[in-house]
């Protein structure tokens, strides 16, 4: 048996787990930072300063609740990049100090492979190779994934974030950070079709990198005009037809090049995961589009997508397994999906 405290603070969510053999979850926590509100952004320095406050708690709280005691874990897993570097340092220096007191081994864990390899805690058997779409706040990338260490990216977001796009997009219209689950839930009562939003990148055909910057641009330049037309904030209606029209030019964009991906790939399985995996509609619609090509989606419960404590625990015990774990040595801020 093999157990694993997972530990997660790259940047906003101070989220820990106890994990048996990669498939049990025997207890989670994660405390999302409400400090950055207010500034519509996360602000590095007061992330870092509430990782602090948080850590030791959010370790205490998942060994209570797993019934588990310190000496039983057999490795602590923490995340070592990519993120926000004062926010990185507190999980990395906590998980050195535990070890150091308690001889317990610990295992560095690349951030976008824990999202990209969650699912593996409720589809364990999954056969390699899979495309994996990963869509979070600071990514946007199609990977080719032959096992838990042979990653290849085969398209990326040449600008913004698919997660990006949504948060600034939200602060256009005034809403709370961050704005990805707020227009997620708003866009459900707006028209998809009211706004014809440019959609980058489809052509020419072929190419696999995304680029949400001119979305954003052209959702702000509709605003403004709107806005000034008639000379207050957009109505409820309104601002709902813009959400659910900005929300279907990304997921039209996501769909259309993850399915030419695993068509010219030739996978039928297909991962989906990061924080905008989370989003109904492009689960919905992922799902329908792979399966006209005979593809597969394999997404986890939201709460797997969004930044969590147990994908640490998950990707280490893959790690484990495949011969490939490291120790932690250090906060690595832009360590990418694979080195060149
Ligand atoms: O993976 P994640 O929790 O953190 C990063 O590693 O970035 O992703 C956070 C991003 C945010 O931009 C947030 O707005 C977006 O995921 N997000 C969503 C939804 N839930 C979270 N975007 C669209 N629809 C959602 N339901
Ligand atoms: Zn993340």
């Amino acid at each position: 048996m093999s157990l694993i405290l997972g530990i997660e603070s790259s940047c906003d969510d101070t989220a820990t787990a106890v994990v048996e053999n990669g498939v049990r979850i025997l207890a989670t926590w994660t405390s999302t930072q409400a400090v950055h509100e207010k500034y519509g952004g996360i602000v590095p320095e007061l992330a870092s300063r509430d990782h602090l406050r948080q850590v030791l708690p959010a370790v205490r709280v998942v060994l209570e609740r797993a019934d588990v005691s310190l000496d039983e874990i057999d490795a602590i897993a923490v995340t070592h990049g990519p993120g926000l570097v004062g926010s990185l340092l507190v999980g990395v220096s906590f998980a050195q100090g535990i070890s150091l007191a308690r001889g317990i081994r610990t295992i560095a864990v690349n951030h976008l492979h824990a999202h990209l390899l969650v699912h593996r805690v409720h589809a364990p058997d999954l056969e390699w190779p899979v495309l994996g779409l990963l869509v979070s706040g600071g990514h946007t990338e199609l990977v080719r994934m032959d096992g838990p260490n042979s990653m290849r990216v085969l398209g990326a977001t040449r600008d913004d974030a698919a997660g990006e796009a949504f948060d600034k997009v939200g602060k256009l219209v005034d809403l709370a950070f961050p704005a990805g689950p707020i227009i997620d839930r708003l866009a459900r009562g707006g028209d998809p079709d009211a706004v014809s939003f440019p959609r980058a990148m489809l052509k020419p055909s072929g190419n696999l990198d995304f680029s949400f910057s001119g979305l954003k641009t052209a959702v702000a330049q509709h605003v403004r005009s709107r806005m000034s037309a008639g000379g207050r904030p957009l109505a409820e209606d309104e601002r709902n037809d813009l959400l659910a029209s900005f929300q279907e030019a990304v997921v039209d964009v996501l769909v259309k090049k993850t399915v030419l991906a695993a068509d010219r790939q030739g996978l039928s399985r297909v991962v989906l995961a990061g924080g905008v995996a989370a989003n109904t509609r492009l689960r919905t619609e992922l799902e329908a589009e792979l399966r006209t090509i005979g593809a597969r989606l394999i997404t986890s419960p939201p709460e797997l997508c969004t930044d969590n404590g147990t994908m640490v625990a998950v990707a280490a015990e893959q790690m484990i397994r495949a011969g490939t774990a490291e120790p932690v040595r250090n906060a690595e801020p832009n360590l990418p999906v694979c080195r060149p």
